[in-house]
């Protein structure tokens, strides 16, 4: 009775571990949301992140980037950091009074929002390439292609127009150049290394079975939850055997609070169908020992406590048996 849960144990917990395959993020970008509700009021809000962690938020009160973790700067010195965040505050102070001037030439009612997305990322063979995309409303507006301002059709004139004007401006396009072409990418290398503990931790996921709400008559919904993991790519498959259930479905992959992630894969099957299933864990943590949780085996911590605990309470009830008989004779005798 002990055995068991003590190989369900094993089973959770495989041990060994893969060092060798490259992970975590490979690109660098800043997300730039700006809103404008009337001609007087504007909201700019700016982010940065390698891939899904954010690593820079940015005050819009004050003005300044706020660094959310100690390896934030990267190799940059503080005066570098410094020269960047009075550029960006100087950027994003004059491009929103540029479009505010500029709106009734682009014909755009309030209230818009404007989001652009740039930075740049490794490719493999080691070369940097950079990217910049803006939309506005939701649609894509424009981007650069080949080191220029190119229009999306989306756009429609008013993208040709912005494009137009961003060109003249040639000190805003050089310094964008070499933002895009120069900076980020010695940026990304020297932070990708300055954060690579955190960056390429491998964190080994928690799993375990529930059922959900019932999806109808003579149905039921078994629930695989797959918890505390990192990186983020994760394989999860309910499997009958070595085969696959087409019927798998998978939700999001959601941040757990501490950085890990957390899926939810789940299966409907016909009642008295659950027999023999299993849920499939791989993730890179884990190397080639696949998590595997059979369904309708006792996998909670509460019913590994009772097959302890029951075995023990009924040993201490028969020695106290035995303990009050052999006293209570000698009182008698
Ligand atoms: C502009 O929008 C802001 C925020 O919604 C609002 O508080 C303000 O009264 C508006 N101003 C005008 C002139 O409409
Ligand atoms: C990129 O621009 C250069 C000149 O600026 C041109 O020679 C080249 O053909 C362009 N490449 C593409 C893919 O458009
Ligand atoms: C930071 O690291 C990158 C990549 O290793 C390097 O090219 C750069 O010179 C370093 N220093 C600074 C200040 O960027």
């Amino acid at each position: 009775m002990l055995l068991l849960p003590l190989l369900l144990l094993a089973v959770i917990v495989p041990g060994g571990d893969n060092e060798d395959a490259f992970q975590g993020p490979t690109s660098y970008h800043i997300i730039q949301i700006l809103t404008f509700a009337n001609s007087t009021w504007a909201r700019n809000q700016a982010s940065g992140w390698l891939d899904d962690i954010q690593i820079h938020g940015w005050d819009s009160d004050s003005g300044t980037a706020i660094f959310l973790k100690p390896w934030s700067k990267g190799n940059f010195s503080d005066e570098e950091m410094i020269k960047l965040e009075d550029l960006f505050r100087a950027y994003f102070i004059r491009f929103t009074q540029k479009v505010q001037d500029y709106v009734s030439k682009f014909q755009v009612e309030y209230p818009y929002v404007i989001q652009g997305i740039t930075g740049c990322e490794l490719h493999s063979g080691k070369s940097i390439g950079s990217f910049l995309r803006g939309a506005l409303g939701g649609l894509d507006f424009v981007s650069i292609k080949n080191h220029s301002c190119a229009p999306e059709p989306e756009g429609g004139s008013r993208a040709q127009h912005f494009c137009a004007l961003v060109t003249q401006y040639q000190g805003l396009w050089g310094i964008i150049e070499t933002l895009l072409s120069e900076t980020c990418p010695r940026f990304l290398l020297g932070v990708l290394d300055a954060g690579k503990d955190e960056l390429q931790r491998q964190v080994k996921p928690e799993a375990w079975l529930s059922s959900g709400p019932s999806p109808g008559p003579g149905r039921l919904l078994l629930v695989c939850h797959v918890s505390g993991f990192y990186p983020k790519p994760v394989w999860v498959m309910w499997m009958r055997g070595e085969q696959e259930m087409p019927g798998t479905q998978q939700g999001d992959v959601v941040p757990n609070a501490d950085g890990t992630w957390y899926l939810r894969v789940t299966l409907d099957v016909t009642a008295g169908e659950e027999t023999g299933l299993s849920c499939r864990v791989k993730h890179s943590s884990l190397g080639d020992q696949d998590i595997i949780l059979y369904w309708g085996y006792p996998t909670s911590v509460s019913l590994i406590f009772l097959a302890i605990l029951v075995p023990s309470l009924v040993l201490l009830i028969c020695l106290a048996l035995w303990f009050l008989r052999r006293w209570s004779y000698r009182n008698i005798s």
